[in-house]
Parts: C-alpha cells; structure tokens; sequence
C-alpha cells in the first residue's frame, strides 16, 4: 500500500499531457465538457484519462456495457475537483491525514481542501446537473465515493479508479 502510494506521487509530480491524451479528451468530450476538464489540476486530468483507458479497454473486451457512457463517466467523475482544487502535496497530505484520522476529518468541511477532498462527488454532481445529463449518470458522479452496492457501472468506475 506505501509503495503503491508513493507510486501514486511521482504519477502525480511528473503528470504531464501527451498528444494522444489530448486527442482522446477531444474525442469524447464535447466544447464545454472540455472547458469544465481544463479546470482541473493536470495531476487530475492524468488521473481521469487513464482511468477512462482502463474503461476503454474492459468495455472492449465486455460488450454489454456503453462504452461511450462510461468513457465519459470516468473523464468527468472528478470534475467536482475544479472546486478549490488541491495541489500535489494538498492532495497527498489529505490522503495520509484521511487514513491516520480513520475519515474523522471529514466533518470539518468549513476547510475548503477537506471539503473538496470529501464531497468532490456531490459537487461534481451539482456542476453537471446544470447540463443535460441522464440521471443515471448524475447519480453515479455523485456516489462514486460511497458504500453502495449492487450497481455494475459504479462498480467499474470504482475498480478503476482506486487503480489510478
Ligand atoms: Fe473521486
Ligand atoms: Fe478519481
């Protein structure tokens, strides 16, 4: 897990965008989706890309699901970090505070960073909910962070995102 993280830290210090990267946003997101996108900090965007590859990847080989639903899912699911986005070592400090304090600090949402590190998923759901998504999709940005079970597609979005 300790190395697993530290991996994490360097993914995120030496984040940086490549013209594939950008080719694939430009493909499946629209104008302001990309506007939105471009908020966030470019260890996010690398974030959300490479989850949306892994995405792209399984519904390749798993038909049954839209791929194109789930590509946009993965590259917008963060989007409530264009919030008062946490830097670097913001993010990495919240991580580490997040597990000694066992989430205990999740109350103290007066503190913009713990805020957004906590509730990105409802934010993210508030700063969609303006345009014209299906309310499934809305539901799944909100809850992708929360204990739910049962739901196959929040299921995917969890397994690769905890991935990246
Ligand atoms: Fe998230
Ligand atoms: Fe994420």
């Amino acid at each position: 897990m300790i190395l697993y993280r530290i991996k994490q830290f360097i993914w995120a210090i030496t984040a940086n965008l490549n013209l594939q990267d950008k080719e694939f946003i430009k493909y499946y997101l629209t104008d302001y989706e990309l506007k939105l996108f471009n908020k966030l900090p470019v260890y996010e965007k690398k974030h959300s890309i490479k989850v949306a590859y892994d995405i792209k990847k399984f519904c390749e080989k798993e038909k049954k699901y839209d791929k194109n639903f789930l590509i946009k899912l993965a590259l917008l699911h963060d989007i409530g970090k264009i919030c008062n986005a946490l830097n670097v070592v913001q993010k990495c400090i919240m991580v580490i505070l997040d597990k000694i304090t066992a989430k205990k600090l999740s109350k103290f949402t007066k503190i913009k960073i713990i805020d957004t590190y906590y509730n990105h998923g409802l934010k993210g759901y508030y700063i969609l909910k303006k345009y014209d998504y299906s309310y499934k999709f809305l539901y799944l940005v909100k809850n992708h962070h929360n204990n739910i079970e049962g739901n196959k597609e929040l299921n995917i979005l969890k397994i690769f995102d905890s991935k990246n």
